[in-house]
């Protein structure tokens, strides 16, 4: 990985902020992105400076159409061509289906499923001209069981499903490797501050997961360059398959 260049979405969030110290350390040069919080972004590309790696912090609203393909062209003059793409930025409305308006439905699609797609779009052309490439979608075991937050949210991740199998079959023989993790509830992000000691779901280890178990699961995935096409599951045993 030492050497690469990573565009990571959602480096403001509890996932992107553990996953960009992993890729620092291991020496990436990271593009971080953020929505509407800098801070957290800021302080990664400190902590890659002071290790003596590029990184950037880029501010993007990923609801609007035209920022994947901008993001890219920003990130390549700055940081060069991107070998890994992780487009873990997501949102999460809690609504009943009766509740979802258009508005929600569009703007969850938008960034959690569109947003992804464009940005893979835009960078899986370089990554089979130069034969190696990663592309790390973040789905959630909603994807699977229909989870709690609402018929949009699992509807758009489960929509990465279906891009990471037609994508993956596109380029595998060209060096690129496209996959998903699946958490269930990571606590200590934005989206689930967490709930105290008392575990509602029925989790067989127990506890929620932590945003460094994703992190290093990812870190995992993008170091093993046999391993395509699948969406792996990290929650505590909640969902079997
Ligand atoms: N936490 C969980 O329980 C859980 C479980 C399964 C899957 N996931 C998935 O994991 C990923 C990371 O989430 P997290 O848990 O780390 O939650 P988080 O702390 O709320 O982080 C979400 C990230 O997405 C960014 N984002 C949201 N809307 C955006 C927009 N319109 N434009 C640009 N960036 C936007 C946020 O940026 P700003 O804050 O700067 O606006 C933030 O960096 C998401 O895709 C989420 O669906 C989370």
């Amino acid at each position: 990985m030492a050497g690469r260049t990573a565009l990571l979405t959602g480096a403001s969030g509890g996932i992107g902020g553990a996953l960009g110290e992993r890729l620092v350390a291991a020496g990436v040069r990271v593009a971080f992105t953020y929505g509407a919080h800098s801070e957290q972004a800021e302080r990664l590309v400190s902590l890659a400076r002071s290790a003596g790696v590029d990184a950037l912090a880029l501010g993007a609203d990923l609801a609007d159409p035209d920022t994947p393909a901008r993001l890219v062209e920003q990130v390549t003059a700055q940081l060069g061509p991107v070998d890994v793409l992780i487009p873990n930025a997501g949102t999460a409305t809690m609504l009943e289906y009766a509740d979802v308006d258009l508005a929600t439905w569009d703007d969850t699609l938008a960034v959690n499923l569109r947003a992804p797609f464009l940005l893979a779009q835009a960078v899986l052309p370089g990554m089979v001209e130069r034969g190696h490439g990663r592309v790390l979608f973040m789905s959630s075991v909603a994807a699977f069981t229909g989870g709690m937050i609402g018929p949009h949210y699992a509807a758009s991740k489960a929509g990465l499903h279906g891009l990471v199998h037609f994508l993956a079959a596109r380029v595998a023989a060209h060096g690129v490797t496209v996959n998903a993790l699946a958490p269930a509830l990571v606590e200590d992000t934005r989206m689930f501050p967490g709930a105290g000691p008392d575990v509602p779901i029925r989790i067989p280890v127990g506890r929620y997961g932590r945003p460094e178990e994703v992190a290093d699961l990812a870190m995992a995935v993008l170091g093993n360059g046999y391993l395509t096409s699948q969406v792996i599951g990290l929650d505590g045993g909640a969902y079997p398959r």
